[in-house]
Order: C-alpha cells, then sequence, then structure tokens
C-alpha cells in the first residue's frame, strides 16, 4: 500500500518543471517527508536516453547512422520509467516519504505521440499499453505557458535537445492545456507558469497541500 503521495510536474520545455520540482520540494520538506526527482532518471536508461535527447546517441544501420526512432524512445522511455518505479518511486511511497516527479508518462503520450507522424488514437493507446504498469500519480501539476515564452526561455539555455523546435513545442503547448481529455481519470490541476516565479511556486504549494490534506494516497 502506497503510503506517501505521488506528486508530478507536467509541461512544455521551458515551462519550468524543473524549477518547480525543487521549489514544490523545498517547501514541502519544511512539513513532511518529501523526495524529489525526475525523469529520464539517472539510471542505466535515463543516461542513455539523456544522450539521446542531445543526439550523441546514434545507431548505424542499412542506410547509415541515425538517431532512434520516436518508438524505440517511446520503450526506452517506458523501461526507465518501470525502472525508476521498482528502484525509487514505489519503496519511498511504501516507506511513507512522498515524491515529487519531474515529468512522468503524460510527457510520453504527448512527446512521443506528436513527433511519431500519426498522433492517431492507436499511436496514443500503444504508448498508454507499454506504460500499463506504471502506477498513477495522485496529482498532476500541469505549468501552462504560451509557447513564445517558453521559446524565448529556452533561447536562453545552452545546449540545444532533439525536441527544441518551435511548430513541436507549439503544438506540445496545446496538448498540454487539454491534457486531461487524455486522462480524464486522474488529478489533473493547470498553473499559469507565465507569472513571476514566487507566484507560480505558491500555487503549485497551496495544490499539492490541498492534495496531501484532502485525500489519501491511491
Ligand atoms: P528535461 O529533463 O529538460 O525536461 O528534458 C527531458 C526531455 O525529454 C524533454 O524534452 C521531454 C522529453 N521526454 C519525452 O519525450 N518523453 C518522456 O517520457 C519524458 C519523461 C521526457
Amino acid at each position: 500500500m502506497r503510503q506517501g503521495h505521488f506528486i508530478v510536474l507536467e509541461g512544455v520545455d521551458g515551462a519550468g518543471t524543473t524549477t518547480h520540482s525543487r521549489r514544490l520540494c523545498d517547501a514541502l520538506g519544511k512539513k513532511i517527508a518529501v523526495h524529489e526527482t525526475r525523469e529520464p532518471t539517472a539510471g542505466p536508461v535515463g543516461a542513455l536516453l539523456r544522450q539521446a535527447l542531445t543526439g550523441r546517441l546514434v545507431t548505424p544501420g542499412a542506410l547509415g547512422v541515425r538517431p532512434p526512432a520516436w518508438n524505440t524512445l517511446a520503450l526506452m522511455f517506458a523501461a526507465d520509467r518501470l525502472d525508476h518505479l521498482e528502484a525509487e518511486i514505489l519503496p519511498l511511497l511504501h516507506a511513507r516519504i512522498s515524491v515529487v516527479c519531474d515529468r512522468y508518462y503524460h510527457s510520453s503520450i504527448a512527446y512521443q505521440s506528436l513527433t511519431s507522424g500519426s498522433d492517431s488514437a492507436a499511436t496514443v493507446q500503444w504508448i498508454r499499453e507499454i506504460n500499463r504498469h506504471a502506477i498513477a500519480p495522485d496529482l498532476t501539476i500541469v505549468l501552462d505557458i504560451p509557447a513564445p515564452v517558453a521559446a524565448e526561455r529556452r533561447r536562453r539555455r545552452p545546449g540545444v535537445e532533439i525536441f527544441d523546435d518551435d511548430p513541436l513545442q507549439a503544438q506540445l503547448c496545446e496538448f498540454y492545456r487539454e491534457l486531461e481529455r487524455h486522462f480524464p481519470d486522474q488529478n489533473i490541476v493547470h498553473v499559469d507558469s507565465n507569472r513571476a516565479v514566487e507566484a507560480v511556486s505558491a500555487d503549485i504549494l497551496a495544490h499539492a497541500e490541498h492534495r496531501l490534506r484532502s485525500a489519501k494516497p491511491a
């Protein structure tokens, strides 16, 4: 039985999920036992994914070297996630430690379906299927941000990743805005991330504390 709460932060690149996961953990940590984590993880599959994201992971094929295709990436993200759950998240939740995770399977549904070339129901269904053994979060907080603001934030970051593409990120913004369409049974809230960091953090903390107060872990 899970005894800690599992809280996920989601959003496009530049929405602030990493900053706000840290700030949420710092704030909650003053009151309860909480652990901060992220996907892709620092584990074996996560390390490969980090290389894939920066274009350093290529495989030789009949047509020359090429990066992994969207479906290979989807399987890698799912494998990293199941390892993450088994090695880190579930033992902590069972030990009454709450977990805040920077990205989770919502990112797979969003990014891998939109980069598949066909974000059809069948594609989304397949990504769901390979994530079937991943537990549902108690609360998912989506950081909403206008696409041009996120693009400007990304431009200020060092390095380029394979999903640093403005038209793709604009599609992702739309996808995240309606994330609950894909997860109608889940507890999903939206926070406007296009504000001062303190104001955004305060709203995120209020949502998390409300969930902690109002419901036992699933
Ligand atoms: P980040 O750690 O800077 O957020 O980068 C992770 C990137 O990986 C980000 O562009 C989103 C992407 N991603 C997926 O495409 N699928 C996934 O399942 C996850 C967890 C992340």
